[in-house]
């Protein structure tokens, strides 16, 4: 019963969409041209103070490796690769420090979290793949493209990978997408985080709250691996792309600022593709 719908989901998506036509709501394809240097520029496409190190640039962070480019990258635009370092403390104002936290995340420009990128159904689209110089360590938590509530009380989608606090069907070598941290859903699909791309689409429809996983490696299209699942995305809120790395330790009751960071951090992932587009009347671009 469950595969069959899986089938005629992923039947109906191919009829629906394959290449790229449905309307682009948000744009986060790195542009040919751009420098490391543009993020922190009005020109880049994400905001260009949030979120990172206090006393970091975007054009100390930010990397453009000449890597293949990804599936939804087809027209040039640049593969970008975000990292983290000891210095990744982000503080929202003077008197709060994340120390807790090693982060950097793109948020887009236009999604002040009441904007219309979390209404209606959306499709949020990216790629990922590691950079073998730049490990992440998988004893601790990653956070590296989130959803977060306008009023900053949830997050309605994490996809996470590492060793998940308070989930226990998830491998650390996984590349594993969770439901609304603050209800029950848990996880919604987990693959291995094998090298090379990992491309996703996230369908989210915020008329029923339910979020449909696609993903492809490498170059093939986006295939639906799990159906629509029903899932609290109410609260509009922002999306952020990029890695959020938490602190191990037990009975932490502040991640933000406790728990241990070891020192020496050099760790990336590599972003491509990143668009979200409109996804009503089951419109979903498979591929580029
Ligand atoms: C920023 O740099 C100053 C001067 O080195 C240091 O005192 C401060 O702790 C740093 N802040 C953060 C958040 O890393
Ligand atoms: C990027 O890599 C390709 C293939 O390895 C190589 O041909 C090209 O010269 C490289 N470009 C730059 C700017 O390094
Ligand atoms: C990975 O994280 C664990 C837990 O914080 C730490 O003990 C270990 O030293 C880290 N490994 C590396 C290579 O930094
Ligand atoms: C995982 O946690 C759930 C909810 O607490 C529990 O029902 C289930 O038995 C646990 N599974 C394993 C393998 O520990
Ligand atoms: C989604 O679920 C939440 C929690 O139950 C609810 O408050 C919200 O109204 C729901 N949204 C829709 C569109 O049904
Ligand atoms: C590629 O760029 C051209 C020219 O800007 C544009 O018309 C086309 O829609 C783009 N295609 C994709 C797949 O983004």
């Amino acid at each position: 019963m469950y595969i069959q719908t899986i089938v005629a989901a992923i039947a109906a998506l191919s009829a629906t969409g394959l290449a790229q036509k449905c309307p682009i709501v948000i744009e986060g394809r790195t542009p040919k041209g751009s420098t490391p240097a543009t993020f922190d520029t009005t020109a880049s496409l994400f905001d260009s103070k949030n979120v990172k190190g206090a006393n970091l640039t975007f054009a100390q962070i930010i990397k453009l490796p000449n890597v293949t480019a990804s599936l939804f990258d087809a027209n040039s635009t640049l593969p970008t690769e975000i990292t983290l370092s000891d210095a990744s403390i982000f503080a929202p104002s003077a008197t709060n420090i994340q120390t807790g936290f090693r982060r950097c995340e793109l948020i887009p420009a236009s999604n002040d979290g009441s904007d219309p990128s979390t209404l209606g159904v959306k499709v949020i689209h990216f790629s990922v793949m590691k950079d073998e110089a730049r490990n992440l360590n998988t004893s601790h938590e990653y956070q590296m493209v989130f959803l977060e509530s306008k009023d900053f009380s949830t997050n309605q989608i994490v996809v996470k990978t590492g060793t998940i606090s308070g989930l226990n069907n998830s491998l650390p070598g996984d590349i594993t997408i969770v439901g609304n941290v603050n209800t029950a859903v848990g996880k919604l699909f987990s693959t291995e985080f094998t090298s090379g791309w990992h491309n996703f689409g996230i369908v989210m429809d915020f008329d029923k709250n339910t979020t449909q996983i696609l993903h492809s490696l490498g170059s093939a299209p986006l295939a639906a691996v799990t159906q629509p699942i029903s899932n609290d995305i109410s609260g509009q809120g922002q999306y952020h792309f990029g890695l959020l790395k938490k602190p191990t330790g037990d009975n932490l009751k502040d991640v933000t600022k406790e728990g241990f960071q070891e020192a020496g951090i050099d760790e990336g992932v590599v972003y491509g593709g990143v668009f979200i587009e409109e996804g009503g009347a089951g419109c979903v671009s498979l591929s580029p």
